[in-house]
């Protein structure tokens, strides 16, 4: 891979763990498709991951979910001509680095991450990888000398850390990683539940209630459900003001679907009743779902596509994974 000196380098990537919901859709897929425009990107599915909840999903299901990934990465956008797209556990590296950066990596800083304590709390035993999950999601972004990292606003902690990570290592064994920047979008950065507009919209809880979330392969009657039975307050007619957060998530999903400013949105639903707004974005929101469908329905379709599609992505950049493991390995004296 080549990089001239006005692109930066992007990478990210999404868990196959459940359905891709809206929020993934406008925290992380949609800004991706922007940035091919303009730097070099490479979009990994972190199957790895899934495996620090063990009993989450069965292997015939992950396996599955991996494939439905890349066809759904392939059918927001991303394009296999100007992006990699690859999948993590077929990169070897990516768990060989994450034992070098798990060396230099304090206890006390994987204690106190966020994620770990919530996730931990709603487990009956915790697995270690949980608690290592952090060094796994560095390894993935150093591995590439990625410069850029567009996520939503629930990974900055994670790339902050990763940052730490490779400036801990720069520091006892020499400049080898360069720090990546999180880039999260100024507005639907983090998109809220449906039915519970103080919990984020989230995969995993959208498995277990319907109603709390938008799957990108939702049927169009499903999604008319969720979004109609949104959870708003008991007032009649929108206004900006003294709108509840169920309120304004509608308003932030409309805002960025449509690409519409703040200003105009509340002028059109300035007064109305809530209904109106829900029917809003129930029609935004199938505008963009219905045509990543129609591509998702094709690509999947055809035979070995998706398949050549990651192998050929892994291979492109195995010169730039070995490259870093190896100036990793050298620093440290091995290698
Ligand atoms: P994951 O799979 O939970 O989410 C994938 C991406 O979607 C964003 N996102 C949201 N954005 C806005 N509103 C929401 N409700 C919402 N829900 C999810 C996430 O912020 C993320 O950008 N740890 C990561 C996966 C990962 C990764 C990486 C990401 C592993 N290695 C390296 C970037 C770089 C995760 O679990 O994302």
């Amino acid at each position: 891979m080549t990089k001239t000196s006005k692109q930066l380098r992007v990478f990210s990537g999404v868990q196959p763990t459940g359905n891709l919901t809206l929020g993934n859709y406008i925290g992380a897929l949609s800004q991706w498709v922007t940035h091919q425009a303009d730097n070099e990107t490479i979009f990994c599915v972190v199957d790895l991951h899934t495996l620090t909840i063990p009993d989450s999903i069965s292997p015939q299901e992950r396996r599955q979910k991996i494939r439905e990934v890349v066809g759904l990465y392939l059918a927001c956008g991303i394009d296999p001509k100007k992006s990699v797209i690859f999948v993590q556990s077929h990169m070897k590296q990516h768990t060989e680095l994450a034992w070098l950066l798990t060396c230099v990596t304090p206890l006390g800083w994987m204690e106190r991450m966020t994620q770990f304590k919530s996730k931990s709390h709603k487990q009956e035993s915790i697995g270690s990888g949980l608690l290592m999950y952090p060094v796994l999601q560095a390894a993935d972004i150093l591995l590439y000398e990625t410069d850029l990292v567009p996520v939503g606003e629930d990974q900055k902690q994670h790339i902050e850390i990763a940052c730490d990570i490779a400036q801990r290592f720069n520091h006892l064994f020499g400049e080898t990683f360069r720090l990546p920047k999180a880039v999260i979008p100024k507005s639907g950065a983090r998109i809220m539940g449906f039915d519970d507009p103080t919990a984020k919209m989230s995969k995993s809880i959208a498995q277990v209630k319907s109603g709390h979330a938008v799957g990108l392969l939702d049927d169009e009657k499903a999604i008319k459900k969720t979004i109609m039975s949104a959870v708003t307050d008991s007032k009649q007619e929108f206004s900006l003001e003294d709108a509840s957060p169920g309120v304004l998530n509608l308003l932030t999903i409309y805002e960025v679907l449509t690409k519409t400013a703040r200003e105009d949105a509340v002028n059109r639903f300035n007064g109305k009743g809530y209904g109106h707004l829900k029917k809003d974005v129930f029609e935004a929101v199938m505008e963009v779902v219905a045509p990543i469908q129609q591509r998702y329905l094709q690509y999947s379709a055809e035979p070995g596509f998706i398949e050549d599609v990651v192998k050929e992505g892994a291979e492109s950049i195995t010169p730039l994974a070995d490259k870093v493991m190896r100036s990793a390995l050298q620093a440290t004296g091995m290698g």
